[in-house]
């Protein structure tokens, strides 16, 4: 099958290299002429595991393309992807102005009898619809399109498995024509095909997302009890966790979820429930406990540090990945610098992205050591394995004090306490020594 996929981020590029691999002509369209030359020789522009090797082997296989111009995609493909973003606007809403464009774009580049146009873009439930009218008032004379929608669930930082062994696609649509090709086009993946309309598989991401995020909010809010009453998070959820109603998945308490999916999602979703006058209190307190926890961390850090140099472990969203869009790290290293802490930083994918923000206002160290050394506490954000597998006697003898604030509940309390460190994690009774 030839498909085009408009967009190159996570969602466009993980698709397009898993889709190339089953054996399909990918065209990738972008529109940034720098982008698509180092995309053509072989650099995914993003750091994801095993993406660079996908991305290598498909263009060598000649199956995968990379272009700034829709004709010669668009005329060829059977189904052309939208993947473009969506990001938030000041009210929150989605900012769909892309999305659209490129349907337009898509629309005057259709040359094939029939083609299917899906959107894997996360887009608020009736936005499927109003790109079906753009297409229609775009599309040349004689040819047909459809419409779909195809949500994309995979994870930054396991992006591949999760797309090769989804737990699920969903494809909605109200043709049969267009439900075919993509049952056809996801033959491969396993997992479960849900097969609907149009609003429930839009609405089936937002549901997805916001479930996800009062699972941590829950956790967190689970964790301040903890904090203030006594008792023990960890041991809280995993019983709770037990539960098989319940389980256990997604319910780390900590400095709060980040990335470039749950807090815009969840607004998203807030804001559409806004306009149709559903009472969204539910998904408000999520978005507000997640503020709180980072807040709640960064007390810590004030409260416990007892000097102004810190040592920041992991400014990434989370592991595996570049990306700071919407991290814990980017409100708290405001806040210390605001402050007037020193601040010393250790992440070992995320410095191209951070230096873009913060420029020389922190301190980039080499390796989690250098950013201990002589540190009045450290604190941890990222839960990165390099930290879990760290050599904590070297740790507690290069700092000026040994304390640590554990944003990720990464170590054990009993050993911390063994190994002399102060060390305030999440929910957790605090160890002094
Ligand atoms: C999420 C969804 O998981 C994915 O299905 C969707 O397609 C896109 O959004 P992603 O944003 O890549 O994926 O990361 P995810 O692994 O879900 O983590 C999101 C945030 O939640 C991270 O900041 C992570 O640290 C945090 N988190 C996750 C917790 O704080 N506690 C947890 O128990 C799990």
């Amino acid at each position: 099958m030839t498909i085009t996929i408009v967009g190159h981020g996570y969602v466009g590029l993980v698709s397009a290299c898993c889709f190339a691999d089953f054996g399909n002509e990918v065209y990738v369209i972008g529109h940034t002429p720098s982008k698509i030359e180092r995309l053509k020789n072989g650099d995914p522009l993003i750091y994801e595991p095993g993406l660079k090797e996908l991305l290598e082997k498909n263009i060598k296989a000649n199956r995968l393309h990379f272009t700034l111009e829709y004709p010669e995609a668009v005329s060829k493909s059977e189904i052309v992807f939208i993947t473009v973003g969506t990001p938030p606007k000041e009210n929150g809403e989605a900012d769909l102005e892309m999305v659209f464009d490129v349907g337009k774009q898509i629309a005057k580049n259709l040359k094939k009898k029939f083609t299917v146009i899906s959107c894997k873009s996360t887009v608020p439930v009736g936005t499927n619809k109003q790109i079906e009218k753009i297409l229609n008032e775009n599309r040349p004379v004689g040819v047909e399109i459809a419409v779909a929608s195809c949500p994309e669930f995979l994870r930054e930082g396991s992006g591949l498995h999760d797309t090769f062994f989804a737990d699920r696609v969903v494809i909605g649509s109200y043709s049969q024509k267009a439900i075919n090709l993509l049952l056809e086009l996801h033959e491969p993946i396993t997992g479960k095909k849900v097969i609907t309309d149009l609003a429930s598989a839009e609405l089936i991401k937002y549901a997805s997302n916001s479930v996800l995020a009062m699972k941590i909010s829950f956790a967190n809010l689970i964790s301040f009890y903890c904090e203030k009453a006594g008792g023990d998070v960890e041991t809280v959820l995993d019983a709770v966790g037990f539960d098989k109603r319940i389980g256990r998945v997604f319910m780390d308490p900590g400095v709060g979820y980040g990335g470039s999916c749950f807090p815009k999602d969840v607004r998203a979703l807030t804001s559409t429930g806004n306009l149709l006058g559903i009472n969204t209190s539910l998904l408000q307190a999520t978005e507000d406990i997640n503020q709180e926890a980072r807040m709640n961390f960064l007390n810590k850090i004030i409260k416990y540090s007892g000097g102004k140099t810190i040592g920041v472990w992991g400014l990434a969203f989370k592991p595996n990945t570049d990306d700071i869009r919407f991290a814990p790290s980017i409100d708290i290293l405001h806040a210390l610098l605001d402050k007037g802490y020193a601040v010393k930083v250790y992440d070992q994918e995320a410095f191209g992205n951070v230096k873009k923000i913060f420029g020389d206002k922190l301190i980039y160290s080499k390796d989690p050591y250098e950013a201990a050394t002589g540190c009045d506490a450290i604190a941890i954000l990222t839960d990165w394995n390099e930290f879990k597998h760290i050599d904590l006697d070297k740790i507690k003898s290069i700092m000026k004090k040994p304390v640590i604030i554990d944003g990720r509940n990464i170590y054990l309390p009993e050993v911390m306490k063994k190994l002399g460190f102060t060390y305030y994690s999440t929910g957790r009774v605090p160890v002094t020594q």
